[in-house]
């Protein structure tokens, strides 16, 4: 088992300037070699990605992968994804049909993560696979992350960096405050471009199925392998994994969806032209042009700082189910379900 090196540890202890929380690394030169050096040694780094920041770990490396459990108190038995720099790296660890090697070339790098047979020199430990014979795989599309990784030469797991079951982080900011205890550095390069997470399809055989609504559109998806994708909760569709918990992403605040206006003591989340609202009382708008893009950015920025406002409910507009609307109601569904 390899264990992080204590001398690295010292070093890394004496020169941080982070009385005991984490160091924040800028994605320059420096911050991406401290935070390929970290890794390296087996601890806990959060890298930004177009979609959320997630908090990286050496997949190949169980005791650091414990050390992401741990530090978002996620359960054990749920699968990380493997980032990785390219897709011939992706393709030495998991074996790709016809489907899945259309979707990686249409798609990676971006916000698309599949779900394969592990190959046989697959290098992603056990415990970041949850034990599965499957892994998911993905091509982020940031240049100072994949960079970080290149340089490790391992793929790196990254779960989203906030507390389980939270909001996810779309700036370093929301990191430091989720999990700014728990880790050892965040990489910072501002606010996440799409700001929803990756879209999951699994390519085990059979019809492509999709296991999460994400930054790639089920119409583009479907587009490229020339026919539906089945859903994961699907007659016939075998659970695959644990972990598409009914109640995620959750805010403190309670949700009320297809909201057409706020009533008294609601805090309000728009989409689109808002209607007449109270001269005060906490408010956001996801998109006021009503743009999915936007709106799927603003998301959990939104839901954050609606909360940071101490409203006790949050009454969300209607969001149209098309595009990336799909993902944001996933994941609005979610942040509402009774927890
Ligand atoms: O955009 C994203 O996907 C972000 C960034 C950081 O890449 N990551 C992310 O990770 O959202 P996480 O851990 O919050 O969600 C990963 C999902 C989990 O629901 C997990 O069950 C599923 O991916 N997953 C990972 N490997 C799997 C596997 N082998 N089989 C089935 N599901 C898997
Ligand atoms: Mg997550």
């Amino acid at each position: 088992m390899i264990m992080p090196d204590s001398s690295h540890m010292n070093e890394h202890r004496s020169t941080a300037s982070h009385a005991g929380g984490a160091a924040t690394l800028a994605a320059d030169g420096q911050g991406m070699a401290e935070a390929a050096r970290l890794l390296a040694a087996g601890w806990l780094v959060a890298l930004p990605t177009e979609t959320v920041y997630g908090l990286a770990a050496d997949a190949t490396n169980p005791v650091a992968v414990a050390r992401i459990y741990a530090a978002k108190g996620r359960p054990a038995f749920n699968p990380l994804i493997a980032h990785v720099p390219d897709t011939d790296s992706a393709r030495r660890q998991g074996l790709f049909n016809a489907p899945a090697l259309a979707l990686a070339r249409a798609f990676w790098p971006g916000p698309l993560t599949l779900v394969v047979p592990m190959s046989p020199d697959c290098t992603v430990c056990d415990l970041a696979r949850a034990g599965l014979s499957t892994v998911g795989l993905r091509v982020p599309d940031h240049a100072a992350t994949r960079a970080v990784i290149e340089r490790l030469g391992r793929p790196v797991a990254a779960p989203s960096a906030n507390r389980s079951g939270h909001v996810s982080p779309t700036s370093a900011a929301h990191v430091l405050a989720d999990l700014g205890q728990g880790i050892d550095a965040v990489l910072d390069a501002g606010p996440c471009s799409i700001g929803v997470e990756s879209t999951i399809i699994a390519c085990l055989g059979g019809s492509p199925r999709l296991l999460r609504p994400g930054g790639i559109t089920r119409a583009a998806a479907e587009a490229v392998i020339g026919r539906k994708l089945v859903d994961a909760g699907e007659a016939g569709a075998a659970p695959i994994a644990p972990g598409q918990l009914q109640s995620h992403y959750a805010p403190d605040a309670a949700l009320r969806l297809d909201a057409d206006a706020p009533v008294a003591g609601e805090a309000w989340l728009g989409f689109g032209p808002d209607p007449l609202l109270p001269a005060d009382g906490p408010r956001a708008n996801l998109s006021a042009r009503g743009d999915l893009v936007e709106a799927a950015a603003n998301l959990f920025d939104c839901l954050r700082r609606l909360d940071a406002s101490g409203a006790r409910r949050i009454a969300v507009a209607r969001i149209p189910a098309h595009g990336l609307g799909e993902a944001i109601l996933d994941r609005l569904g979610r942040a509402a379900a009774p927890r």
